[in-house]
Parts: C-alpha cells; structure tokens; sequence
C-alpha cells in the first residue's frame, strides 16, 4: 500500500524502541544506510480486486538480484511524473530477484497512485529505492501473531504472513473491508489458511458495518502480538482498543500522518545546520523545511512521504537537538536525539551537526 506509505511501526514493546543506532533498529536508518537507488523493470502488473494492482519488480539487468528484505518493509518508487511514494513489499523475504508490492488506486491520494495505474506498465523501467522497515514482525519470541489488516493495509500484514509460514509458525489475521469484491488479496489469504494461518474476514457491507475491535481481539492473550496496518482511524481504534484490553506488544504501521503537518507548521525554526560528508554550513531559514534547503543546496538525500511517516529522510544527528514532529520514532528514539526526519522536524538547539 502507499504508505503509501507512510508507514511506521509503532509498538509499545517493539525492537525500534530501543536505540536507533542500534544493530536491530539500523532498519530504521534505511534511507540513510541504503541509500543507493535501484532500477527495476516492471514485469508484470495484474489485477488484484476493484481499484488495486499488484506490480512485480525484478532488477533492470539479467543476472542481478535485489537487496534482501524483511517482512514488513516498503520500497519507494520515483515516478516519472518527479513524485516518490512507498509502497509495502507483499511477498515472501528471502525472494531476492523480485519485488511485488499492491498499488490501491486512491481518488483520496496525491496522484502516484493513479499515475501508476494509469501509466506504469509491464515492461516499463523505474528507479526505487532499497527496502526499509518501519514494521518488524518480532520473530524472536513463540508468541502467537495476531494482525489486523484493514483494506490495502493488507499488503505488508501478507508478507509476514508468508514469513511465518517459512518458519513454520501460526497466526491469525482479521481482514477488514468494505466488500468482499474490494477486499485485496482475499485469495491468497484464503490459500495461507492451509498453511497454519487462521483467518476471518468483516466486510461492511455483509455485516452492516464497522467491525468492532474489541469483540474481535478480546479473546486473545496479553503475550500475543497485535499487529495492525490500515486507515488512520482503524488504527487509532486498534491501538486504543489494544490498550483498554491490556495488550503491551502492539504494532502498526502508518501510512499517513494522524495530524497532516503543514507546510506553515513544518517549518524549521531559525537554524545554523552543518552537514558534516557534505562539508557545507546553512542557515534553514523560517520559512524553508529543512529537507527543502538541503535539496536546493543539492545534497543528495533520501525522501518520499514528507509528513514524517515514512522514515526515508532520517538523518543522524551528530550534535545539536531536534524538536521531532513524526510518526516514525519511538518516544525513547525522540529523547536519546541520535536522528531526526529532515521533512518535519524542527531544530531545537541553534545550531546543529547532521551526518550528512
Ligand atoms: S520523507 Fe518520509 S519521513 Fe521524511
């Protein structure tokens, strides 16, 4: 989906919590660590249900592969039309010579999503970016899985479905749409039955309504993992629905910000930044987002959602602090001031170091 990404995990428990920098967390430096663009060659684009496309990726040159990745991760597109928008992988990790990711043509979206299904056909080449994950699937401990995945959300709740598949475990997934014609990746659902995963469906139409949260999750264990990725208020829903029932170990995904961040609020305040690799010094003036001055300065830095969901944009912070204005760090990230996202986030000292 467009995370469509945006997209953010955000777990009361999850291993981002712990230090960005750390070996587990380095994911969430993706645009940062894997900073080289890709080309792919679409191979194929299907039909999944009403309005959503599923898009097969494979490397541009025979014989290449791409990164590894793992389940729950997105890639961003650069589409021709000058926009970047991600878009969460929804096949097996471990698949290194393609991509495959489900495109919802959004009337409510800013474009990319209708550009690529108006235009973005097999055949077709197109940079991306290398895969970052914001929503981990915790494979450490036996805990039992429980994901709720509301429309095209589907997408990266199916990669980790294939991935506990691989390792042989269960687990149980609401899926949750307006119909059942609309409801993307119904089959491939229905076939993961057969393979350990537990399934139930609620689509609005058939049953008169929103689905009620809490009667779908109460009859699980506080030790479960709750996963959920979908619209901003099935997610709001999901995450306080988890915490009346007691649930610590709740992860979501984000793909737009809860409170969209303006271009008025998105402003730095007044700043002397140095860019360290780069080797210049700015001025970010009042008026100017930070990632604005860096890209007219012409340093060469990742990007796509600008509303701080998507991570692509976090840079280290080498000295200085940000006041962090989004939805991809954990509060514990927010205070150790490591990284910051240069698309929302304000200065906090006057003056800062980034590694960039
Ligand atoms: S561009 Fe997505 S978080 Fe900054």
């Amino acid at each position: 989906m467009t995370l469509h990404l945006v997209a953010q995990a955000h777990t009361t428990e999850s291993p981002s919590s712990a230090d960005p920098l750390s070996p587990p967390a380095a994911a969430s430096l993706g645009g940062v660590a894997h900073s080289g663009r890709l080309t792919a060659l679409v191979k194929a684009v299907s039909t999944v249900c009403s309005g959503v496309v599923s898009i097969e990726l494979c490397p541009a040159a025979a014989g290449e592969t791409f990164p590894a990745f793992e389940a729950g991760a997105h890639i961003d597109l650069h589409l021709q039309s000058g926009m970047v928008r991600s878009y969460s992988l929804h096949n097996a990790p471990g698949e290194h010579n393609r991509y495959a990711i489900g495109v919802l043509n959004d009337n409510a979206s800013r474009g990319g999503s209708r550009w690529i299904h108006e235009h973005l056909r097999a055949g077709d080449h197109i940079p991306i970016s290398s895969p970052r994950n914001l929503f981990a699937l915790n494979e450490q401990q036996p805990a039992h899985s429980v994901f709720v995945a509301g429309g095209i959300g589907v997408t990266p709740i199916l990669s980790m479905l294939r991935r506990l598949v691989q390792l042989g475990r269960g687990a149980h997934v609401i899926l949750c749409a307006r119909s059942r014609s609309s409801a993307p990746f119904l089959d491939e659902l229905v076939h993961l039955t057969s393979r350990g995963i537990s399934l139930h469906t609620h689509f609005d139409d058939e049953a008169g309504g929103a689905p009620c949260l809490r009667s779908l999750l109460a009859a699980h264990q506080p030790r479960d993992h709750f996963y959920c990725c979908g619209p901003s208020p099935m997610l709001t829903n999901f995450e306080s629905t988890c915490a009346e029932l007691g649930f610590a170990n709740v992860h979501v995904e984000r793909f737009k910000a809860d409170q969209p961040v303006s271009p008025k609020t998105a402003l730095t305040g007044h700043c002397t930044v140095e860019l360290r690799k780069s080797g210049m010094t700015m001025e970010i003036p009042k008026n100017k987002p930070a990632l604005q001055a860096f890209l007219d300065a012409g340093v060469d830095i990742e990007f796509s959602c600008e509303e701080g969901v998507c991570g692509a944009c976090e840079t280290r912070i080498l000295e200085g602090e940000a006041e962090h204005r989004d939805s991809v760090l954990s509060g514990a990230q927010k205070a150790a001031q490591k990284s910051m996202m240069v698309c929302v986030s304000r200065c906090r000292s006057d003056r800062m170091v980034l590694d960039l």
